[in-house]
């Protein structure tokens, strides 16, 4: 069997999963999709959902990988029930179409250093025009694809734990800086109370949709990233603290991006917060304003410290994505890691396309039409979007946890969370897992999940 990798320690494992949590999806994503869903009411059931529902799931995978010390799709092999192991197929898939438009954006982010650098403030105002230079942005993507297969090549390596160790707290010092700084301008105050007054009036069905979509896509749940990584943990460590901990540092991290970003929408549109893009051109627009508002070299040096900072954050996520695809050939087909990596990085780069074509240059994918009522179109890369987090990662997050409590059986699940965690038995956390687990968690997953199928495909 091809070598295995291991974390060095269990801080690197905890720095590694956070470092597969923290990404794009905090910075980028949870400000967007708050904005486009109402602010806190969004943010409120976002919460909701990690931690009385994801947690759980995170806690199912770690214990799925460590007690089968196999990758997504060999862990359900390893606990005897190959039939299951469709789940694990699902996830890889997931994977590959995540890292697929993930890759792009974060291609935008590396691209955006160098603009920064240079001191083009001005892109704010053309942020289409730099999306519809796909040689660029498709060069700057294909640089990061690489950076990751490379990274991917050399296994679960020390290396990036230990420069995960250093630069993400830089980049939390950075986010916090720059609240400050926010906070300060006039009208900040418009963006906050968007962002922490809930406004009830505003919650619906796709509020709470998207919700659940960006809550598992956040910390990286329903396609075996946590089985996999789990495979390299140790016995001696405790599950439950551990996803805490990677919990907490995940929402920490996004509502600390929700309160650097909406002050500066609320003084960008000068208190009325519109006008000002909320979709996934948000922080591309909005914060280049700001470092042009600093202006000059400071402006520069700070707006290429955060988007490299940011950069470094996806790259510990790209990793993690490539990583589910790449342990499930090099375990099940025995294929090296080497070739695994460069091989699969490739597909993923091929099948990034439409989405990068999507964003302006390709009218056919920038108006893509995906729903069965042809009525609305969309970019490709909010259909993959729409597809990969909002339904398979709920589905796969539903699927595992039915697969634990009843195929491989709650027992085993609560003997595996039970090891390195002493006075589990009586804890509270082990009540609440016996009493959502078993049913109420899958069933809730799976029901959502049929909703969005019906209300994002067909319409109804
Ligand atoms: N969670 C990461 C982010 O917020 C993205 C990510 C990494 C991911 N691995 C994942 C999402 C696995 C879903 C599944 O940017």
């Amino acid at each position: 069997m091809a070598v295995r990798g291991n974390f060095s320690s269990k801080l690197g494992f905890i720095a590694a999963a956070a470092g597969s949590a923290v990404g794009l999806g905090n910075i980028w994503g949870f400000p967007y999709e708050a904005g486009a869903g109402g602010g806190a009411i969004f943010v409120l059931v976002y919460l909701f959902f990690c931690f009385a529902l994801c947690f759980p799931v995170m806690l199912t995978e770690l214990a799925i990988g460590r007690k089968s010390g196999r990758n997504a799709v060999g862990a359900f092999n390893a606990l005897g029930h190959r039939k299951w192991n469709f789940i694990g197929k699902l996830g890889v898939l997931s994977g590959v179409l995540i890292l697929s438009f993930y890759n792009v954006i974060a291609g935008w982010a590396f691209g955006y250093t160098f603009e920064m650098a240079a001191g083009n403030f001005a892109i704010t105002e053309s942020f289409r025009a730099y999306t519809t230079d796909i040689f660029a942005v498709g060069g700057y993507g294909l640089m990061f694809m690489i950076c990751t297969a490379f990274i991917v090549s050399k296994g679960v390596s020390a290396g990036i734990e230990k420069a995960a160790k250093i630069l993400m707290p830089l980049l939390i010092v950075m986010m916090l800086s720059l609240i400050i700084y926010a906070l300060f301008l006039p009208n900040a105050m418009a963006g906050i109370k968007f962002f922490l007054l809930p406004d009830f009036t505003k919650l619906n069905l796709s509020v709470v949709f998207n919700a659940m979509g960006q809550a598992f896509f956040s910390l990286s749940l329903g396609m075996g990233t946590f089985i996999t990584y789990g495979s390299y943990i140790n016995k001696k460590d405790n599950l439950v603290t551990s996803a805490a901990l990677i919990t907490l540092t995940d929402v920490g991290i996004a509502i600390i991006a929700g309160l650097m970003i909406f002050p500066l929408i609320g003084f960008v549109s000068g208190g009325t917060l519109s006008g000002v893009g909320r979709g996934p051109e948000l922080i591309f627009v909005t914060l280049p304003y700001i470092f042009g508002e600093i202006g000059g070299s400071a402006g520069s040096i700070v707006g290429m410290a955060f988007f490299s900072l940011l950069c470094f954050a996806a790259l510990t996520s790209t990793v993690s994505l490539l990583e589910v695809p790449v342990a499930y050939v090099v375990d099940e087909f025995k294929m090296s890691r080497k070739k695994a990596a460069w091989l699969m990085s490739g597909i993923v780069y091929l099948i990034g396309i439409p989405s990068l074509l999507g964003n302006g240059y390709s009218a056919y994918f920038s108006e893509f039409i995906t729903y069965v009522n042809v009525t609305t179109s969309t970019d490709f890369l909010n259909f993959i979007v729409n597809v990969a987090n909002d339904s398979f990662l709920p589905l796969g997050g539903s699927l595992m946890v039915f697969f634990a409590a009843h195929i491989w059986k709650k027992q085993n699940l609560d003997a595996e969370i039970a090891i390195g965690f002493e006075g589990y038995q009586d804890s509270f956390i082990r009540k609440y897992l016996q009493f959502v687990i078993p049913f109420l968690l899958p069933a809730t997953l799976f029901i959502i999940f049929a909703m969005i199928v019906l209300v994002t495909f067909f319409g109804f």
